[in-house]
């Protein structure tokens, strides 16, 4: 899943199969969020993975470990290249929704589990108010990634202007999966923290998610054409 993950933030299917013929048959990356996942359940996936494309299932999970591995096992089943959970969940959730994934994976290679840090949405002011947390926002994250890894899975979501610092501390094979990327020209929306997908792999990004950038842009094959150049250059 190196490719450039283009997340589908759209409602209905209709809407997602207007969207990928554009890209006449070429295989991609793409994430399924919540918004598509709860609006029309599971068989999203199976669709999605029926045209070939590797699929990030972004439901970023949060409750007690018993609970999230339990989902994990059913998750694993739908046969996702990789998931996610919330670090702020704890090493034990973390720990119990890798078991999961281990447990439903019926291939044998269970999908990647990361765990996002702090929200890219998330500024430090509204981190240390909102969350009563003293740290820096690059401490909190730098802290969740550690116990990501000590938990056993594959890396984490943050933003990439973290990667590098992540990479060094946690090494070069800790995924770092970065969204709030825009190409020069857009708006940053309501992320706070954004860079380009040039910048991104310059600071040690080492897969981008792209939303708004591509799927509103007026010509998306085109758009996602600069963001895999950009990512590649
Ligand atoms: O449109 P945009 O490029 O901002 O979309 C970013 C995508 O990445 C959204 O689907 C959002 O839910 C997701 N995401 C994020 N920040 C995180 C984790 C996921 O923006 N920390």
């Amino acid at each position: 899943m190196n490719k450039p993950i283009i997340a589908l933030d759209f409602q209905t299917y209709q809407e997602v199969e207007a969207f990928l013929a554009q890209f006449s048959g070429e295989s991609l990356s793409v994430k399924v969020g919540m918004e598509l996942f709860y609006s029309n359940g599971p068989a999203i996936v199976e669709k999605i993975k029926q045209q070939n494309h590797a699929i990030f299932l972004d439901l970023k999970l949060h409750d007690i470990p018993n609970t999230v591995k339990s989902a994990m096992i059913g998750l694993a089943k739908l046969g996702v290249d990789m998931v996610n959970v919330h670090a702020s969940g704890g090493k034990k959730m973390m720990e119990a929704a890798r078991e999961g994934l281990e447990i439903g994976s019926t291939s044998g290679k269970r999908p990647k589990l990361i765990a996002v840090t702090q929200l890219t949405s998330t500024s430090e002011t509204d981190m240390q108010k909102e969350q009563l947390v003293k740290a820096s926002l690059l401490e909190s994250v730098l802290h969740y990634s550690d116990l990501t890894k000590r938990a056993g899975l594959d890396g984490v979501v943050c933003s990439a202007l973290e990667a590098e610092e992540i990479k060094l501390q946690n090494g070069s094979d800790f995924l770092r999966v970065t969204p709030g990327i825009r190409l020069a020209s857009d708006a940053a929306d309501d992320q706070i923290r954004v860079v380009t997908p040039k910048k991104a792999r310059s600071i040690g990004s080492s897969n981008i998610v792209v939303g708004r950038s591509i799927t509103r842009a007026n010509d998306p094959v085109a758009a996602y054409n600069q963001v895999l150049k950009e990512w590649n250059a």
